[in-house]
C-alpha cells in the first residue's frame, strides 16, 4: 500500500485546490491510500522555538505525520504569483531541524489552480524551486496548470468537464510510475 499525502495550500472551506485534490485522490488506482494533511494549526516558524525543550507539540507532530507519508500531491492556488504562506509555512516547519527533513527523497507532484488564465504559473515553479531544494522528485510531466477553474464545475459545483478528468488522469498515473520508482 502506498500512502499518499494530500497538501492543500487555502485554507478556504470551500477551496478548488481540495476539490481538485479530491478528484485526483478517486483517480489513483487500487493499492493508493490518500490523506489529507491539515496545515492551518501550525505556528509560524520560529527558529528560536526549534531548540531542545522549546519544539511546539504542532511542530513534533507534523514531523512525524509528514514521516508517515510515502509521496506527497500538493494542489495550490496562487497568491500574488507565489504560493500561500501557509503552504510555504508548513513546508518549513517539516524541513527542520537540520539532518532530518522530513520531506527528504519523498516523490511530489505539484498541481497549481486559479479563476485566472495563468493557472498558477509562478506559484507552479517557485515550489518546484522549494522542493527541489527539499530534495523531493518532483513529477516533471505532465505539468498541470488549471486556468479558469469556475468554467470547469457543474451546477453542483463538481468537477465533471470531461477534457480535465482525462487530464487528471494521466496526470494521476503518470505520478503512480513516478512513486514506483522510489
Ligand atoms: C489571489 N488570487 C490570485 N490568482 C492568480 O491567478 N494569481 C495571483 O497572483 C493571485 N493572487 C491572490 C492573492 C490573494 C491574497 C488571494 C486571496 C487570491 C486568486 C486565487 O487564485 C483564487 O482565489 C483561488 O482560486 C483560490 O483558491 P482556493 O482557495 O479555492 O483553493
Amino acid at each position: 500500500m502506498v500512502k499518499v499525502g494530500l497538501i492543500i495550500g487555502s485554507l478556504r472551506e470551500n477551496s478548488f485546490s481540495g476539490l481538485i485534490a479530491d478528484k485526483v485522490a478517486s483517480l489513483f488506482p487500487e493499492g493508493v491510500q490518500t490523506e489529507k494533511i491539515e496545515l492551518g494549526h501550525l505556528p509560524f516558524y520560529n527558529q528560536d522555538l526549534d531548540t531542545e525543550g522549546n519544539v511546539p507539540e504542532e511542530y513534533v507532530a507534523f514531523r512525524e505525520e509528514i514521516k508517515g507519508f510515502d509521496a506527497f500531491l500538493i494542489v495550490t492556488p496562487e497568491y500574488n504569483r507565489t504560493i500561500p504562506a501557509v503552504l510555504k509555512n508548513a513546508l518549513e516547519v517539516g524541513s527542520r531541524p537540520v539532518g532530518d527533513n522530513a520531506w527528504d527523497h519523498k516523490p511530489a507532484a505539484i498541481i497549481s489552480q486559479s479563476p485566472g488564465n495563468l493557472g498558477g504559473f509562478g506559484a507552479n515553479h517557485h515550489l518546484r524551486q522549494i522542493l527541489t531544494g527539499l530534495n523531493m522528485p518532483i513529477l516533471q510531466q505532465p505539468e498541470a496548470y488549471i486556468s479558469n477553474i469556475m468554467n470547469l464545475l457543474d451546477d453542483n459545483g463538481e468537477l465533471t468537464n470531461e477534457g480535465t478528468v482525462a487530464f487528471l488522469q494521466s496526470f494521476a498515473d503518470a505520478f503512480v510510475a513516478l512513486i514506483e520508482k522510489y
